[in-house]
């Protein structure tokens, strides 16, 4: 599928599609339903906790809040249902919603593993599948999915990893490649975003403690997190037209945590 020529202004605009994003109460994923919609989408942001959705709308018309448990298969169907029967199209995926899990391997039931997993690596493969039932808006451009991994699903992070995350990190990246292989010929891109270590609720003790949060500043390369909004251009370009010939990749946006 070969993009319409466009003008530098128009690489990264979102203007006229559609993006769904799972995990968008909160954290990274409040951030890209907002960076999304600011780049002209129209969004659907999902999430179980739907008071905290929709105090993220009243900041952007463009934002549709939908209360969903992407552990639900129901409500994954009724999400992509919803998006599509309003607004006619689904251009982009973001499979954002994540579930830490616990630290360490001996306090995880093979239970709370799978739970982990159902969120993490379940929940986008339905997800993504549902996106390639949806008919294409006939513009020629591809579709773009993004699955948000970790640096965890790529290097170990223990002692402040976990079994279950890690593992579902790192089959979000296998599924990345090859959900990306079978779909490149149908005009759907998939590729992952592989955050450092960034704060949100669910790092939020990791960065209130001194010796958690100096472990993060010695383990990255520029000495710090990341901070809000150093993951936008990382979003926009696998989103966007930007990344009309990027499929399989996967991205990792960590001041540099990967490259020792
Ligand atoms: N922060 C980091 O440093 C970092 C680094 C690498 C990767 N990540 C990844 O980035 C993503 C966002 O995490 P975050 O750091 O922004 O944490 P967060 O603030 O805790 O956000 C997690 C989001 O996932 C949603 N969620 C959890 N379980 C869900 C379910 N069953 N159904 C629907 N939504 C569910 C939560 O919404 P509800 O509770 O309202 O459902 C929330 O919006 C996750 O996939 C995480 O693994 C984060």
């Amino acid at each position: 599928m070969t993009p319409a020529p466009h003008t530098v202004a128009e690489l990264f605009s979102l203007h006229g599609r559609t993006a769904v994003v799972t995990g968008a109460s909160s954290g990274l994923g409040a951030r890209f339903a907002t960076v999304l919609a600011s780049a002209g989408a129209t969004v659907y942001a999902a999430a179980r906790r739907l008071e905290k959705l929709k105090r993220i709308a009243d900041e952007d018309p463009r934002i549709h809040p939908v209360g969903c448990d992407v552990s639900q298969e129901a409500d994954r169907v009724r999400l992509m249902e919803t998006a599509l029967d309003e607004s006619g199209r689904i251009d982009v995926l973001v499979n954002n919603a994540g579930a830490p899990g616990a630290v360490h391997a001996a306090d995880e039931s093979a239970d709370d593993f799978a739970d982990v997993l159902a969120v993490n690596l379940v929940a986008p493969f339905h997800l993504a599948r549902l996106l390639t039932e949806v008919p294409p808006s006939g513009s020629g451009r591809s579709r773009s999915v993004v699955n948000v991994s970790s640096v965890l699903g790529l290097v170990s992070g223990a002692p402040l990893g976990g079994a279950a995350y890690a593992a579902s990190k790192a089959g979000l990246v296998g599924l990345t490649r090859e959900l990306a292989g079978q779909w490149g010929a149908t005009g759907v891109r998939v590729n992952a975003l592989a955050p450092g270590w960034f704060r949100s609720e669910m790092t939020e003790g990791l960065f209130a403690d001194e010796r958690s949060r100096r472990w993060v500043e010695r383990g990255t390369m520029l000495g710090r997190g990341g901070e809000q909004g150093e993951l936008d251009g990382a979003l926009l370009y696998l989103a966007s037209d930007a990344s009309s010939y990027c499929t399989g990749h996967v991205l990792t946006v960590d001041g540099g945590w990967t490259a020792r």
